[in-house]
């Protein structure tokens, strides 16, 4: 299926805006600049024009993937796209989009997905051309351009990523992922050593008090332990 692709100047949100009209149906929604971008957790998404490629997609919800999984894998398909050697890109649990910078993990992308009946509108950001000055981050933001990675214009580059979003029943690995297992990790209210990310998308961690598995939902700042 082919997604028709509405690409706007200015919005407040690429996410709001599919929320708001139903009617379009399935299709994408590419913004040069966002006023009001929502990252997760109620947070604000910096979308300063032309910084970034800001994305919302309409796809069907589908019933056989749990849902935590269909953004992983939504973030993975983006990777491949971005850094189609793998060299560069990875996974931060539950879904950012990251790579090593001078020894630091940094974040490039975030990805957020909202099931409306049938619905489900997946909305993306990538920093290409700058980041925003975030420095007291435990994964500061960064962008592609930084980490010498070549793209082309910004519609172009949402398409090949609209249509990497066609079929994600696909079970697709990313180049690495974070945590690996074995890694020391903390979060708010804990702390452990990661045992793996379960096939449903959950992390799951040995901690003092016995294994647990974490959810997207539970878990905001996660970072390095130790
Ligand atoms: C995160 O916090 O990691 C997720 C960020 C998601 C940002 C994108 S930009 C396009 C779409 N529209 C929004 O308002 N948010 C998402």
């Amino acid at each position: 299926m082919d997604l028709p692709l509405i690409h706007l100047a200015s919005v407040d949100s690429t996410q709001a805006f599919l929320r708001r009209h139903p009617h379009l149906g399935f299709c994408a929604v590419l913004a040069d600049r966002q006023t009001e971008g929502r990252g997760r957790q109620g947070n604000r998404w910096e979308s300063a024009a032309g910084a970034g490629l800001w994305l919302s997609v309409v796809l069907p919800a589908s019933s056989g993937v749990a849902p935590g999984l269909v953004l992983q894998r939504a973030m993975t398909a983006a990777a491949q796209v971005l850094d189609p050697e793998g060299r560069i890109l990875g996974l931060k649990w539950p879904n950012d989009l990251v790579a090593w910078k001078a020894g630091r993990l940094v974040k490039v992308g975030g990805i957020l997905g909202e099931q409306v009946g049938a619905r489900l509108i997946l909305g993306m950001g990538v920093n290409l051309t700058s980041a925003p000055e975030i420095s007291d981050r435990a994964v500061p933001p960064a962008c592609l351009q930084d980490l010498g990675l070549e793209f082309p214009s910004i519609e172009v580059l949402a398409i090949h990523i609209i249509n990497s979003w066609r079929n994600l029943t696909q079970n697709i690995q990313p180049p690495f992922r974070w945590p690996e297992t074995g890694t020391p990790i903390r979060w708010e209210d804990g702390q452990g050593t990661c045992l793996g990310w379960e096939p449903d998308g959950r992390l799951k961690v040995a901690t003092a008090e016995g294994i647990r598995r974490l959810s997207a939902g539970e878990v905001t700042g996660l970072g390095q332990g130790g």
